[in-house]
């Protein structure tokens, strides 16, 4: 596996957390229109799963930094004549492309990648890491705050299928936060922490809010209707109005406006729905660029 692969956060030290930060940072100051030095810096993107924000934004950073980008689409690939995803990604490797990024519906599928020699970036793994997203739900909190430290954030739902609460977990304690997991408790994971949505709305200083993730297999949902869903374990106007004066809420797309939120808190004050969608394009620039083997910005 390259070095410059990014496939977990749990293979980031809080340093080469916060050095992604900055850098994501610098992407929004003084380096907004860096571009990668090379002549020749060929991306595929190879989406397996639906997607609109990290595939789009990837696009985008690759775009903005130079990048020849190619979309790689499965439907009219040899993947259906059965080709396997390490003799695509091989392929893509031999045929002369840079680096890769990748989505697929199985947990963990960059185990059978180990061989593959050009940086792979992993865009979301079934039910096991996103950790693009995870850096720009950080970025979103280091913008806010400016610093992780003594931070109490919840995360409520749909915890079991999620990859985002997976890959915040691994992050957001190695940089010191407080973090619990709240929601229907049939939705909770073995070693997560749990407190009572009721109570994490007062104490917390980060909301963040996922969404049911059907299509792994949710079942919950269809016993309840949306209305009840969002009375019970949603953030409504309610649970809202006792959140902290300074608190924020996130969530990382795509939301199911009137269950897992009302649909007027998408873009009250304190949302940062939309402010995550923008960092995710200033983080991915500075993942690409890591990818590439190029110093951050600081160290230069
Ligand atoms: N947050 C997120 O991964 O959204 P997409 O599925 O639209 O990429």
């Amino acid at each position: 596996m390259n070095k410059n692969s990014l496939l977990s956060m749990k293979d980031l030290s809080a340093q080469e957390i916060l050095s992604i930060l900055d850098d994501a940072k610098c992407f929004n100051s003084s380096h907004d229109d860096w571009q990668l030095p090379m002549r020749k810096a060929l991306v595929a993107n190879l989406f397996f799963e639906p997607s609109t924000r990290t595939h789009y934004s990837f696009e985008s950073a690759e775009f903005q930094l130079g990048c020849k980008v190619s979309d790689f689409n499965a439907e009219t690939s040899s993947v259906k004549k059965g080709e396997t995803l390490y003799d695509t990604v091989k392929t893509f490797e031999s045929i002369g492309y840079d680096a890769v990024v990748i989505r697929h519906p199985e947990d963990n599928y960059f185990a059978q990648l180990e061989d593959v020699t050009i940086p792979i970036i992993n865009a979301g793994d079934g039910r096991g890491n996103h950790p693009t997203q995870c850096l720009l739900d950080l970025l979103t909190i280091y913008d806010e705050f400016d610093s992780f430290e003594g931070l109490n954030i919840v995360i409520c739902g749909d915890i079991q299928h999620s990859r985002v609460a997976m890959s915040n977990k691994q992050a957001l304690e190695t940089l010191g936060a407080n973090l619990v997991f709240a929601g229907p408790k049939e939705w909770q994971r073995p070693g997560f922490p749990t407190m009572d949505f009721d109570e994490a709305v007062e104490w917390a200083d980060v909301v963040m809010m996922l969404r049911i993730q059907k299509e792994r297999g949710a079942a919950l949902v269809s016993q309840m209707s949306d209305a009840e869903y969002l009375e019970k374990y949603g953030l409504n106007k309610e649970r809202y109005s006792r959140m902290k004066e300074n608190a924020i809420i996130m969530h990382p797309a795509p939301v199911n406006r009137g269950v897992e939120i009302d649909s007027d808190l998408v873009e009250c004050e304190k949302s940062r729905i939309f402010k995550q969608m923008y960092n995710g394009v200033l983080v991915r620039k500075a993942v690409i660029k890591r990818a590439f083997g190029l110093k951050p910005f600081k160290e230069d």
